[in-house]
C-alpha cells in the first residue's frame, strides 16, 4: 500500500479498561486522509475515550493506531507493544491538533499571543513568523481585529475559535474535536460549526469531531461513525446512518436526540 492510498489513521482492535471495566470493545477506524468523521452516540459510550487514544492522552488495552504510518503511543519491539515515554509521545501529539469542549486559553495572554505560542515555545518557529501565520489563523476564523484582546474580553465562540486556530498553528495532520460546542450558549454554537465546516470543506485536514451536533454530522462529514456501549455500532456515509439506520441502537438513538 502507498503511503498516500493509506488511511491517515488506523485505528485496530482497540480495546480499554479502565480498572475492571471494559469502556472500549475492539474498535477498528479507518480514516482517509482529508475526510470529516463524525462520532455520535449516547453519554458514556466511549467517544471522548476513543479521541483521547488516538493521539495518546490514554494507553491503550489492546489493539494499534497508526498516524500517517506510524504507530502512536507505543513501539513495536520483538513483535510486543512497548509504551513510549512521555517525551515522545509528546513529539506525536505536535502533528495531532485538539479541541475540548473547555477551550483553556491562557487569560494572561492576548488571543494572537495564544495562537502564536506553541509554535515558538515548542516548534521553535520564528517569532516573527509565528505571529504572521497566527494572525493569518485569527482572520481565518474569523477574529481579525481581535489579535490583541484577552480572552475575559471575547465570548464563549470567539475563545473556542482562538482555541482552533491555537490548534491548527501547530500545522496538525489531523484535528481532533471533542464536543467542541457543547459548553457554548445556543446562539454561539453556529459560528464554531462554521469554522469547522470551512476547514472540512477546504481540505487537507483530516478531521474527527465527537458531537452531539447531528445537523452539522448532516452536512459536514464524509462518514458518520455511531457508537454504544464501547462499541462502533454502524458507520457509513451520513444518508445511510442518520437518515436510513442499519441498527436498531442507532434507530433508538437518533429518535432521542431529534425529537
Ligand atoms: N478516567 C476514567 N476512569 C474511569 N472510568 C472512566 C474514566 N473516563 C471515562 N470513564 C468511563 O468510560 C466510559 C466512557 O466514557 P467517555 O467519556 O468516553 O464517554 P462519552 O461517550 O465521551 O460520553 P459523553 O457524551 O458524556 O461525553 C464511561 O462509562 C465513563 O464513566
Ligand atoms: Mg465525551
Amino acid at each position: 500500500m502507498s503511503e498516500t492510498d493509506r488511511p491517515m489513521i488506523e485505528a485496530r482492535g482497540l480495546d480499554k479498561h479502565y480498572g475492571h471495566t471494559q469502556v472500549l470493545h475492539g474498535v477498528d477506524l479507518d480514516v482517509a486522509r482529508g475526510e470529516t468523521v463524525c462520532v455520535i452516540g449516547p453519554s458514556g459510550s466511549g467517544k471522548s475515550t476513543l479521541l483521547r487514544t488516538l493521539n495518546h492522552l490514554e494507553d491503550i488495552s489492546a489493539g494499534s493506531i497508526r498516524i500517517g504510518g506510524e504507530l502512536i503511543g507505543y513501539r513495536e519491539k520483538g513483535g510486543r507493544l512497548h509504551e513510549l515515554r512521555e517525551r515522545e509521545a509528546c513529539r506525536q501529539r505536535l502533528d495531532i491538533g485538539m479541541v475540548f469542549q473547555h477551550f483553556n486559553l491562557f487569560g494572561h495572554l492576548t488571543a494572537l499571543e495564544n495562537v502564536a505560542l506553541a509554535p515558538i515555545k515548542v516548534k521553535r518557529e520564528k517569532p516573527q513568523q509565528a505571529r504572521a501565520y497566527a494572525a493569518e489563523l485569527l482572520a481565518r476564523v474569523g477574529l481579525a481585529g481581535k489579535e490583541d484582546v484577552h480572552p475575559s474580553r471575547l465570548s464563549g465562540g470567539q475563545q473556542q475559535r482562538v482555541a482552533i486556530a491555537r490548534a491548527m498553528a501547530m500545522r496538525p495532520q489531523v484535528m481532533l474535536f471533542d464536543e467542541p460546542t457543547s459548553a457554548l450558549d445556543p446562539e454561539l454554537v453556529g459560528e464554531v460549526l462554521a469554522v469547522m465546516r470551512d476547514l472540512a470543506e477546504t481540505g487537507g485536514i483530516t478531521m474527527v469531531v465527537v458531537t452531539h451536533e447531528i445537523g452539522f454530522a448532516r452536512e459536514v462529514s464524509d462518514r458518520v461513525v455511531f457508537m454504544d456501549a464501547g462499541r462502533v455500532v454502524e458507520v457509513g456515509p451520513p444518508a445511510q446512518v442518520l437518515d436510513a439506520p442499519r441498527e436498531e441502537r442507532t434507530r433508538a438513538f437518533l429518535s432521542a436526540v431529534l425529537r
